[in-house]
């Protein structure tokens, strides 16, 4: 199986799929999300779904996305979600439901040669787009000790981040860094507390780094926001702590600092209504199905229409 969908009716349930909306599956995957959402659209309606992944689009061969007029694929990043809808004809406040369920999939995890596990012995690349940007290797073999210790310790909470980055810059003065094995060799060396979580992290982190994924995360919520339209419903399944906050603080604030700010007419600036109060986790049944879904967490509200002057 390409990838098993993690909460899946949960976050369609939040989206309330329309016949004859527009909708947006940013992280198309293995299409398990879009397949729902096509289902409730009921072939009325548009689906837009990305992915930057050329694999991923390849899923997009099956009869029932390529047979489906509703649906419309578009290979590229998620940040690039208004010049993409825009291009396609779809204004600003004219989207009714986006959804993102952020990371890699299971497919492109258990893919050897894509680099993203410690689990094979390959080529270190991580990219999810590979026509674009360094690979992980060349990030390692790049970056002064100072930035792969932010990388370490901010993205993968690596607790010796200080002592790793040092010995990154000191072994590829030897042989640069080549494959999986080459990152791995130096995490046994350096490695605190449980081994497996320690690999986890460190891989973890290169992958967010190299993919840009807060990044791609903050532009996406921006242009979601302005395209959605109101009463529209936003939906975000994350898989890292930083992610997770970005999402709350956004859904509050409308900014990704979580920093309450006023508008024009005085009014503190507060977008959505929130469908969660609290991030919905799975199930015991989900996660002992999937333990991909172990560190899930889903966010959603609905976007307010624009409040009035103060009188
Ligand atoms: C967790 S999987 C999505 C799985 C999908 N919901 C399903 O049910 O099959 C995430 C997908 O999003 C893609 N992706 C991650 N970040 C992206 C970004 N910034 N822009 C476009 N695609 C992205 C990945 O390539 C991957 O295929």
């Amino acid at each position: 199986m390409y990838h098993e969908t993690v909460l899946l009716a949960e976050s369609i349930d939040y989206l309330e799929v329309k016949p004859g909306g527009i909708y947006v599956d940013a992280t198309f995957g293995g299409g398990g999300h879009s397949r729902l959402i096509l289902k409730k659209m009921g072939g009325k309606g548009r689906l837009f779904a990305f992915d930057q992944d050329e694999d991923a689009k390849r899923n997009t061969e099956q009869q029932e996305f390529s047979a489906n007029p509703s649906f419309f694929f578009i290979h590229s990043n998620f940040r690039h979600l208004k010049r993409q809808l825009r291009s396609e004809g779809i204004r600003s406040g004219s989207v009714d439901g986006i959804l993102a369920d952020l990371g890699v999939s299971s497919f492109q995890f258990d893919t050897p040669e894509r680099g993203f596990s410690y689990r094979f012995d390959a080529e270190l690349d991580m990219r999810m787009n590979r026509q674009d940007g360094p690979t992980a290797a060349e990030l390692l073999n790049q970056y002064d000790a100072d930035a792969l210790q932010r990388v370490f310790s901010e993205l993968g909470e690596v607790r010796n981040s200080r002592t790793l980055a040092q010995a990154a810059v000191a072994r590829r003065a030897k042989a640069p860094f080549r494959t999986t094995g080459d990152l791995l060799e130096l995490c046994e060396k350096h490695l605190l507390g449980d081994r497996m979580r320690y690999f986890s992290q460190v891989f973890q982190a290169l992958r967010m780094e190299v993919n840009d994924e807060l990044g791609a995360l903050e532009a996406f919520l921006y242009e979601a926001l302005e395209m959605l339209n109101p009463e529209g419903r936003l939906a975000v399944i994350t898989f890292h702590s930083l992610e997770d906050r970005m999402v709350k603080h956004f859904l509050k604030t409308g900014n990704v600092e979580g920093v309450p700010r006023k508008d024009f007419y005085g009014n503190i600036e507060r977008p959505f209504d929130l469908l969660t109060k609290k991030p919905l986790e799975p199930g015991a049944e989900e996660i002992g199905r999937n333990t991909r879904a172990r560190s899930a967490k889903l966010r959603a509200g609905i976007k307010k229409t624009a409040p009035e002057a103060k009188k």
